[in-house]
C-alpha cells in the first residue's frame, strides 16, 4: 500500500484522493433514519415519488411494443447528443401548454431534469460563485451547486413566491462584497419544497431584475402541469428567451423511470449543453425517447395528466384537512398544485431533533434543514402527499400529532431547567436522504 493510501481512513483507503468538489457529496445525517422509514409499517410523508400506479400499464406496454416492432434497431442504438428531432418537436407541444413558444433546435434532451441541472452547473459554475435560490430550495439542486463549489444564497419567499425587494437587496449585498452571481435558480410553480407559486406580476419583476443585473435565470418546472383547480401562471420562459434556461421533465406527468427531461436554452448555451451532454452520456436513451414519443403521438396524454391531477388534488385535500383537524396550532402552505406542503412548527420545536421520535411513531417527514444551505429550517417540515393514499395521509398526520404533542409536553415539563438545550444540535444540508427528491 502506498503512503498516500495509508493516509486514508479506516473505511476508505482512498479518502484523501477525492477531488475538493467531491467533499460536497456527503451522506445526509438522517439517511439511516430514512432506511428505517421505508419499512411498510411507516407512513412516509417524506419522499417525492410520483404515484405511477395511476398510469395504466397497457399504455406504456403498447408504446414499448410498437417501438420495438417498428423501430427496434434505432431504439437499441446510440443516438444524437441533442435528442431525437421528432421527440424535441413533441416537447414543444408540452411546453406550449405553459405559454412557451420555441424552436425544437433549442431543446436538449437530458437524463431527467436532474441531469440538465448538472450540465448547466458544469457550464457556468466556478468555485466561489453564487447561485441565488429561493429559501427554502430543492435539495438535490443545491447538492449539485455545492459539488461545483458554488455557494447558495437564499432569498426569502412569502405565499406569492420569491420576494423581489429581497432579491434586489441580496444582489446589492453580494455585489458589494465582490461576489460573482452566476445563476438565479427558481422553481416558480408549486415549488419543491414549499408548495408556493410565484405570481405572474412577480415573474415579470424578477425577470426584470435579472435582466438589469445580467443574471441568467434557471427556471426548473417539473410540476407546472399538475395544478388542482386553476392553471398556473405561464412559465417565465414564455416572456423571456435570452435570459432563461428552462428545464422540463416527463418524471411527474408520465413516469420518472424513463429518466427523460430537457433543457430549452438560448441558442449559444444550447450548443454548449449538447457538447456537455455528449461528454457525459454520449446520447440520452434512444429507447426512452422513442417510447415517450410513441406515447405522446397515440395516447391521450393530456387526459392522463388530468388523471394525475385528480389523484394529487384529492391527496392534498386529505393532508390539509387532517392538518386542520389534528394540528390547528401549526401553520402550513396550501399548494394549488404539485406534491408538497410546507409546515411551520411552533417555537421552539426542532424538526430534525424530532425526526427519530416520529419514525418511532411510524411516520416520516423531511426536516426543513434539508432545504437550506445555511442551516435554517429547523422550525419547518416538508410533507409530501404524492405517494400515500388519503387514508395513509390521515393516519400519518394523526401519528405526527402524537409526536408533536409529546414534544410540546416535554418542553413544557422541562422549560427553564436547561434540559431543553439537549435538543439543539448542529445541522447543515448534505445530500438528500434516499427517496427525498
Ligand atoms: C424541483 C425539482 N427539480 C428537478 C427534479 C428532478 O427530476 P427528474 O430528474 O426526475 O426530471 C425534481 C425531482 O423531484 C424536482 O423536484
Amino acid at each position: 500500500m502506498t503512503e498516500q493510501q495509508q493516509a486514508g481512513n479506516n473505511l476508505d483507503p482512498w479518502y484523501h484522493h477525492y477531488s475538493e468538489r467531491a467533499a460536497g457529496l456527503r451522506a445526509s445525517e438522517v439517511r439511516a433514519l430514512f432506511a428505517v422509514a421505508s419499512r411498510p409499517e411507516v407512513v412516509s410523508l417524506a419522499g417525492g415519488m410520483p404515484f405511477v400506479s395511476a398510469l395504466p400499464q397497457d399504455l406504456v406496454i403498447d408504446a414499448m411494443d410498437r417501438v420495438m416492432v417498428e423501430q427496434g434497431a434505432v431504439a437499441l442504438q446510440y443516438g444524437s447528443g441533442q435528442g431525437i428531432p421528432r421527440f424535441r418537436e413533441q416537447i414543444l407541444e408540452v411546453m406550449a401548454l405553459e405559454g412557451i413558444s420555441a424552436n425544437a433546435d433549442d431543446v436538449v434532451v437530458t437524463t431527467g431534469s436532474q441531469h440538465a441541472l448538472e450540465l448547466v452547473s458544469k457550464l457556468f459554475l466556478d468555485p466561489g460563485d453564487i447561485v441565488i435560490a429561493e429559501g427554502p430550495s430543492y435539495v438535490t439542486a443545491m447538492v449539485i451547486f455545492r459539488s461545483y463549489q458554488a455557494d447558495v444564497d437564499h432569498v426569502p419567499m412569502d405565499e406569492h413566491g420569491m420576494i423581489p425587494e429581497a432579491l434586489r437587496e441580496h444582489i446589492a449585498r453580494l455585489r458589494a462584497t465582490g461576489r460573482t452571481i452566476k445563476l438565479l435558480y427558481t422553481v416558480p410553480t408549486f415549488q419543491n419544497p414549499a408548495g408556493v407559486t410565484l405570481s405572474w406580476e412577480r415573474r415579470l419583476e424578477i425577470l426584470e431584475i435579472a435582466r438589469e443585473n445580467g443574471i441568467l435565470v434557471l427556471e426548473d418546472n417539473p410540476y407546472g402541469l399538475l395544478y388542482f383547480d386553476r392553471k398556473a401562471p405561464d412559465a417565465m420562459r414564455s416572456v423571456e428567451e435570452d435570459g432563461v434556461i428552462y428545464l422540463g421533465t416527463f418524471s411527474k406527468t408520465l413516469a420518472p423511470g424513463f429518466r427523460m427531461g430537457w433543457a430549452l436554452a438560448p441558442h449559444a448555451i444550447r450548443e454548449k449543453l449538447v457538447l456537455a451532454n455528449e461528454a457525459a452520456v454520449l446520447s440520452p436513451s434512444s429507447f426512452s425517447q422513442l417510447v415517450i414519443s410513441e406515447y405522446l403521438s397515440r395516447a391521450d396524454w393530456k387526459a392522463q395528466i388530468d388523471t394525475f391531477r385528480g389523484v394529487y388534488a384529492e391527496r392534498k385535500q386529505a393532508m390539509v384537512s387532517a392538518l386542520g383537524e389534528y394540528l390547528p396550532q401549526l401553520s402550513w402552505t396550501n399548494p394549488a398544485g404539485g406534491f408538497y406542503v410546507w409546515v411551520t412548527l411552533p417555537e421552539p420545536l426542532d424538526s430534525k431533533a424530532m425526526l427519530p421520535r416520529a419514525v418511532k411513531e411510524l411516520v416520516a417527514y423531511t426536516p426543513g434543514t434539508a432545504f437550506y444551505a445555511d442551516g435554517n429550517g429547523r422550525q419547518n417540515i416538508r410533507l409530501s402527499f404524492c405517494y400515500p393514499t388519503p387514508e395513509q395521509i390521515r393516519l400519518g398526520i394523526r401519528r405526527l400529532t402524537t409526536v408533536i404533542q409529546g414534544e410540546l409536553d416535554l418542553l413544557e415539563t422541562f422549560a427553564g431547567t436547561g434540559a431543553l438545550d439537549m435538543v439543539q444540535g448542529g445541522a447543515q444540508f448534505t445530500s438528500p436522504p434516499p427517496n427525498v427528491s
